[in-house]
């Protein structure tokens, strides 16, 4: 089987008020074709022939609510509290068959161009059937440092440094020869699964012995909290020795902060003052005086005013809030 492995557990916390704990990003009708979950799992559907989906018990409900209108069946996974994508991806890795080729994407990008899509994914699993880990590249565009960086020749990996500081991440831009890591993964369940207890036996083990008390799907709390919380990147991008890389030719952007849903929506045509001031969800008259760069967003409860440079620190609100998160 090839299995399409959506991680969905994220909050994204970095676009609040549009995105909530209750409501996240991936599910929000942001585009005329709906939600970033519904086309992750369209465009995927010729390419796999079998999903799962690794979400939270906060969100579970929407990501079933898509794929039923959608007519797909799938294996769900409802994790009791978020342990990061090594151990989210275990999951799927213990579930599937050890030669099921995973297909493993977030639900949150944003991806155009689906020719150029399915021929580096089924590139990807020409590869994964070899005993690969493979990983898709993007051309970088700037000294992105919330991003990792895979420096390629060919589709060898030399390196794979995740979220470089700002003087590294130039410095790589400027070297060439560094693409960004898309986030998307493919492998044989059993390469992962190898890789990861190699470099990360604790978190193999703990991962396991949740998994092993899992009740159709829905993971065991106590034991959950014992699984410690590093993402793949770290655990085992940087470490195997077995990565390749497909070097991508589709477009891409990561709605990750205002900042990249101010840049996406721009690119639409979406209407940005002449200072570059911008109004999200609501077509109230909004009159900006002296400020430049502004992205206001309006929601039912809660109104956000955020300079666009500083798009990253929304988190920081998000993470003090009791109410309205
Ligand atoms: N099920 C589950 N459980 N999913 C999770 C969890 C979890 O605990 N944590 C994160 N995810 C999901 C997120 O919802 C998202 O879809 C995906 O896994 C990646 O997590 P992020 O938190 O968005 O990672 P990142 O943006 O910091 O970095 C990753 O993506 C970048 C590209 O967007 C890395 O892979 C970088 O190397 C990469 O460049
Ligand atoms: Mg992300």
């Amino acid at each position: 089987n090839t299995v399409h492995v959506i991680l969905s557990g994220g909050v994204g916390s970095r676009l609040w008020p549009l995105s909530r704990k209750s409501n996240p990003k991936q599910y929000l009708n942001l585009f005329k074709e709906g939600s970033l979950f519904g086309m992750t799992v369209l465009r995927n559907r010729s390419l796999c022939n079998k999903v799962m989906v690794v979400g939270n018990c906060d969100n579970y409900q929407l990501s079933k609510e898509v794929l039923n209108s959608q007519g797909v069946e799938y294996v769900d996974i409802v994790e009791a509290t978020p342990r990061n994508t090594a151990a989210a991806i275990a999951f799927a890795a213990f579930a599937a068959a050890p030669d099921d080729i995973l297909v493993v994407t977030p639900s949150d990008h944003v991806i155009v161009g689906e020719d150029d899509y399915n021929s580096a994914i089924q590139t990807g699993i020409e590869k994964a059937k070899e005993g690969y880990i493979i990983t898709f590249g993007i051309k970088p565009t700037r000294p992105e440092t919330g991003y990792g960086y895979i420096e390629y020749e060919g589709d060898k990996v030399l390196s794979f440094r995740e979220k470089p500081n700002h003087d590294t991440a130039e410095d790589f831009i400027e070297r060439g020869n560094f693409l960004w890591n898309s986030g998307m993964f493919c492998f044989r369940a059993d390469t992962f699964l190898t890789e990861l207890q190699q470099f990360e036996p604790k978190v193999y083990a703990t991962a396991l012995a949740a998994w092993q008390h899992q009740k159709d799907g829905r993971l065991d709390e106590s034991l959950s909290k014992k699984i410690p919380s590093i993402s793949v990147d770290y655990a085992v991008m940087e470490r195997s020795k077995k990565i390749r890389v497909v070097a991508t030719q589709f477009q891409w952007s990561d709605l990750g902060s205002f900042e990249s849903l101010y840049d996406y929506l721009r690119s639409t045509g979406y209407t940005v003052d002449e200072n570059g001031n911008m109004i999200i969800g609501s077509d109230i008259y909004t009159a900006f005086v002296g400020l430049k760069n502004t992205i206001v967003v309006y929601t039912d409860d809660a109104l956000l005013f955020v300079q666009k440079e500083k798009s990253q620190d929304v988190k920081k609100v998000y993470n003090t809030l009791e109410k309205h998160q």
